[in-house]
């Protein structure tokens, strides 16, 4: 058994905070989260705001420049982002290597990280221009990286972006479009998928932005740190419960099946947890949640699906977990993936979708933290650690074992 008093007796000060639940990794100017009131702030403005007054590239100007941009500087950044939304046309080959049942997920991963095999001109950390235009390239090929892996998992062609459209509308047309077929974009829709975007931006440290920035502190390509975050996403303790919080709504299928899952959640023996419910930060309200359950209404209402079943089941379940001993002692409120899956079903996307569309939104955020640690010029990432293993001793030859 180590002796951790006397092997680190000569370790100085010496924090162990495992999970980081006390521990600041960086300062930020970008994003500020009170977890008590429930508060979040993008650059100062609050959330609740931005999503009703404003629009995704806007909040994307504001999360990396730091202010609002005017009118000329808005358009200068929406036409740099829409002259880059193409993808190399090489990078097709990629796609069809995957499996057709490959998830999204893996396939972005893949593509994201391959970018830095083309896009060479825009890979060097120490250029203030080629981050810049790496930053761009990001925000405007994430949306055509996406559709097209919700297009090969389909079997359908990939459709190329319009530059005629805005950043969601575009998205949009790229999943759902047809070759053959007209198809045209609703714009309650559009709005919709613009705001959860825009609620998705940012989240200051969680852990994929710091595995973004743990992964840019060592010089990595900024395609690289960002394929290291939409791997990190993919965990359905992260970005990955809004695919397993609308699977467990459906297996929950009825209100009258609520209460054996909230029991199953309150069981310590059981590994079952209510998918969507509990944050890290928030101990109250996560505000994201709040106008996700608004903008699920308002979605199902105009698709004239306001009696869906599972809205029906999340809002009880809701209601029920709110009211409930266990839950309200553990300061555990509906996040912002509670009802997001809701609205993205109603849209037409399936749930193998929905992580690959939050890493999506969350790219700006990735790349403005990342650009925020290299302008800072921050020390390599090297978390220490506390070792509980075997001390010293002698090597064994292998017959005498
Ligand atoms: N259902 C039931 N119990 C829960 C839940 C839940 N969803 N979340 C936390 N708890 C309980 C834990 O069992 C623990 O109980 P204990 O103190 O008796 O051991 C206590 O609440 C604290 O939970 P921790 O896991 O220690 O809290 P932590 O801050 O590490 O975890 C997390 C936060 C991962 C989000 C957690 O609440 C969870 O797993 N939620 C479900 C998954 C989810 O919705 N993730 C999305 C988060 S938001 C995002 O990434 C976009």
């Amino acid at each position: 058994v180590v002796d951790i008093q006397r092997l680190y007796a000569d370790a100085g000060v010496f924090t162990f905070d495992p999970g980081f639940t006390s521990t600041a990794a960086c300062e930020s100017k970008i994003t500020f989260i009170d977890g008590d009131k429930g508060e979040l702030l993008y650059r100062g403005y609050p959330i609740e705001q931005l999503a009703e007054k404003s629009h995704y590239l806007e909040v994307c100007y504001l999360l990396l420049y730091g202010e609002l941009p005017d009118a000329a500087q808005l358009e200068d950044f929406e036409n740099r982002v829409t002259r880059h939304t193409m993808l190399h046309e090489q990078m097709q080959y990629f796609y069809r290597g995957f499996r057709r049942d490959a998830h999204p997920m893996a396939i972005v991963c893949g593509v994201v990280g391959a970018m830095s095999a083309f896009y060479h001109d825009s890979t060097d950390i120490n250029d203030p221009w080629q981050r810049e235009v790496a930053t761009i390239r990001l925000i405007a090929k994430m949306p055509t990286i996406v559709a097209w892996a919700f297009k090969y998992s389909i079997g359908q062609p990939f459709v190329y972006p319009r530059n005629d459209l805005d950043y969601a509308s575009n998205f949009l047309h790229m999943c759902f479009a047809v070759p053959a077929e007209e198809y045209h974009v609703d714009p309650v829709l559009a709005r919709a998928m613009d705001r959860i975007f825009t609620l998705h931006a940012d989240h200051e440290q969680n852990a994929s932005t710091s595995t973004v920035r743990l992964a840019g502190s060592s010089g990595a390509n900024p395609f690289a740190c960002i394929a290291a975050g939409v791997a990190c996403l993919w965990g359905p303790a992260h970005g990955g419960a809004n695919e397993a919080c609308l699977n467990m709504l459906r297996e929950i299928g009825t209100v009258d099946r609520i209460p054996e899952y909230i029991k199953r959640a309150k069981d310590k023996d059981d590994p079952f947890r209510l998918m969507g419910f509990g944050h890290r930060v928030y101990k109250n309200f996560d505000p994201r949640a709040k106008v996700m359950k608004q903008s699920a209404d308002e979605v199902l209402h105009l698709l004239g699906i306001d009696d869906n079943p599972t809205l029906q089941v999340a809002k009880e379940l809701e209601r029920i977990a709110l009211e409930d001993e266990y839950f309200i002692e553990k300061k555990l409120y509906p996040n912002v993936d509670f009802y997001s899956g809701i609205i993205l079903e109603a849209m037409g996307f399936p749930t193998s979708m929905f992580t690959a569309l939050f890493a999506m939104s969350r790219t700006v955020g990735w790349i403005a933290q990342w650009k925020e640690m290299i302008e800072e010029k921050s020390k390599i990432g090297r978390p220490r650690q506390l070792y509980t293993g075997p001390v010293r001793r002698d090597y064994v030859e292998v017959e005498n074992r």
